[in-house]
């Protein structure tokens, strides 16, 4: 067995592989038919199908496009999204599980036309996607969700074993998915998006709302978007006047890395059903033979050193696979929903004009695509099949409520904790690239030791509802365990609901 090294940094393989255009800071107030909150998956594909309608499109991502989620995916194009049919059939009924598999059906065909149209050298491939399970309570839900795919129809089948060298009683097959490189795809979209006259505007982080005639999306610089429709995009919602969008979701971290090796890929796309989770894939860079493994999701800011994770994984591989070197190592966050179907279309039932896309629950392909179909079909006054099913204004008494008063508890909880955990001693220990938590002038503290020694000081409560944020020290970065807001060493805020940074400490070793 050989014993592998992790990457220092994490690097995400796509966006390592693919240069991306660049584009100005919005410094003017505009008008236009659609402002697009979020350049992901969602967002680009939107601004491409609206603008393809002659549609006048504004864009604006608050970092760079395509490097949040979107650039940080396993990017499976598929509709088997884990165990999900049989919970759909029992929690709704046959016909909304039958809609949510046509759905990301459409999803995976709107990616292949568009790829087709425009002749997108982007390693698309056709897999077949597995679930398998070493377990026998686990086999026993195989069993049940081949049923569901009986009843819905859909293409599957039971094997007791799988090409890749690793224990299996059972997997469920579903037949002719696919993979591809999430941002050769998307960077053809954006040139399209370009000529098609689309405005995008990079480092535009949007603040709020206002109404007047039209809704006006306000940027944090002040300036001012008037549009006839708003597409929230930007993976939480940046605006969430009295809609509990943050509530209603739950943060999951998941971990990803890609290793080189001899062997020769069996083919297909591998997820097991049982945690920790382990996803499989292929990617063929340049010639060169990536093996992917991803997996240990957890809740943001919850749980042991998100080091511990990439460890995880290491070992998993060091133990299945021949593997020569771990090339990359990253992670990514995404929100799943109470009942596990995303939200798309009207904000809320009195803001027609405002549209979400949110809580793709780490299938952010299909589900973000899917997302950007639904939305550009309301605006361009087209029927949609799935709008009820995703419509934000849905609630459920079963299992919602359960659900909603258990992540809600679970908030409360780490309300309570993260104020009465913390250490003084550790601080005179702390090793540099690491951080801890400590108490200076009684303020909870956060605090980074850099590679140079410099330490960077924060205030540790979130500046969104008040929670303490926890280090994770794979990203380095200071993670809320309450809704999911991330932010960097020096405070500024990586991932909302927060808008505002974390208090920054000038700090000194007197201190
Ligand atoms: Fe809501 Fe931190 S993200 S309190």
């Amino acid at each position: 067995m050989t014993l592998l090294q992790l990457p220092d940094e994490p690097e995400s393989l796509w966006l390592n592989t693919v240069k991306l255009p660049e584009f100005p800071k919005l410094e003017d107030n505009m008008k236009t038919d659609v402002v697009i909150v979020g350049g992901g998956i969602t967002g680009i594909t939107a601004a491409y199908l609206l603008s393809k309608e002659k549609i006048n499109v504004v864009l604006i991502e608050a970092g760079k496009i395509l490097t949040g989620t979107t650039g940080h995916t396993t990017a499976k194009i598929t509709a088997q999204h884990d165990l999900i049919y049989d919970e759909l059939i029992q929690h709704f009924d046959e016909e909304k599980a039958r809609k949510y598999y046509e759905a990301a059906v459409e999803a995976k065909e709107l990616i292949h036309s568009i790829i087709k149209e425009h002749q997108i050298d982007c390693d698309f491939k056709e897999e077949d996607a597995y679930i398998f399970t070493n377990s026998e309570e686990y086999q026993q839900k195989l069993e049940t969700e081949m049923q569901a795919y009986e009843q819905l129809n859909i293409k599957g089948e039971l094997t007791d074993s799988i090409k890749l060298p690793i224990p299996v009683k059972s997997a469920l097959i579903m037949k002719n998915q696919a993979q591809f490189h999430p941002l050769k795809y998307l960077k053809t979209l954006v040139e399209k998006c370009v000529e098609n006259g689309v405005r995008l505007y990079e480092n535009t982080a949007a603040k709020d709302i206002e109404y007047n005639k039209h809704p006006a999306v306000i940027t944090e610089d002040g300036k001012r978007i008037i549009s006839k429709y708003i597409i929230s995009a930007s993976h939480f919602p940046f605006y969430d006047k009295q809609s509990f969008y943050f509530a209603r979701m739950y943060p999951e971290r998941s971990y990803l890395i890609g290793f080189k090796t001899d062997k020769e890929y069996p083919g297909g796309m591998y997820i097991s059903a049982e945690s920790p989770t382990r996803s499989i894939r292929h990617a063929s860079i340049n010639g060169e033979n990536l093996w992917l493994v991803g997996g240990e999701n957890h809740k943001t800011g919850q749980g042991k050193s998100t080091l511990e994770h990439y460890e995880n994984l290491k070992q998993f591989v060091e133990k299945h696979f021949s593997a020569k070197e771990i090339v990359y190592r990253w992670s990514a966050q995404d929100y799943t929903t109470i009942d596990k179907i995303p939200y798309i279309g009207p904000i809320t039932e009195s803001e027609e004009h405002v549209l979400v896309a949110t809580g793709y629950r780490k299938w952010g392909m299909t589900n973000g695509t899917i997302a950007a179909k639904i939305c550009a079909d309301i605006i361009l006054n087209k029927e949609s099949a799935y709008s009820e099913l995703y419509s934000p204004a849905r609630f459920h008494a079963d299992p919602d409520v359960k659900k909603f008063i258990q992540i809600n508890a679970d908030v409360a909880k780490h309300l309570i904790k993260g104020k009465l955990d913390f250490s003084d001693d550790k601080l005179k220990h702390l090793q540099h690239d690491d951080a801890v938590i400590t108490r200076i002038n009684g303020k909870r503290t956060g605090i980074y030791k850099g590679k140079n020694n410099q330490l960077y000081a924060v205030d540790t409560t979130c500046t969104h509802l008040g929670c303490e944020v926890e280090w994770n020290s794979g990203d380095r970065t200071w993670d809320c365990p309450c809704h999911g807001s991330r932010f960097s060493i020096t405070g500024e805020v990586i991932n909302g609901p927060a808008k505002e940074p974390l208090k920054r400490y000038e700090w000194n070793e007197s201190s």
